[in-house]
């Protein structure tokens, strides 16, 4: 399952809570298409610890509107990212923390 993963990342020895409960959410609502701590999963989906996805790239609201509208592939050849059902924006907001923190691990800003 690792051998998916499409970037190498050092995993933070700590989260605060909001991202312990964002990590729980990325995991039943995400990961299957952006891997497992958001590494990316060959030919399915692409790592949100990116350069792309730093936050003056991609700011948080990009976030919340990939989740309400899913998002037309553009940076990628993966295809599109389907709107994603059945999440709040609570629960938006506690997963950008969770991403911003393996982001802020890895020197991604
Ligand atoms: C069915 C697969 C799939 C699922 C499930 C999925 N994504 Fe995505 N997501 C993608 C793909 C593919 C892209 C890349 C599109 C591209 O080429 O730019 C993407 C892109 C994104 C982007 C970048 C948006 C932009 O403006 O470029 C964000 C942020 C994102 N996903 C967050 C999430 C979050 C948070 C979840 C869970 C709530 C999630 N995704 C679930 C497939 C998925």
């Amino acid at each position: 399952m690792f051998d998916d993963a499409i970037v190498k990342i050092k995993i933070p020895q700590t989260l605060s809570n909001e991202a312990i409960l964002g990590k729980k959410i990325f995991e039943s609502n995400c990961v299957e298409c952006h891997g497992k701590n958001a590494v990316g999963k060959k030919k399915i989906g692409p790592p949100l610890i990116h350069k792309i996805y730093e936050s003056s790239h991609h700011n948080d609201s990009t976030f919340y509107r990939a989740v309400e509208m899913g998002v037309r592939g553009h940076h990628w050849t993966f295809g599109d990212m389907p709107a994603i059902d059945g999440i709040t924006r609570n629960e938006v907001k506690a997963v950008i923390s969770y991403i911003r923190e393996l982001q802020r691990e890895n020197n991604i800003f």
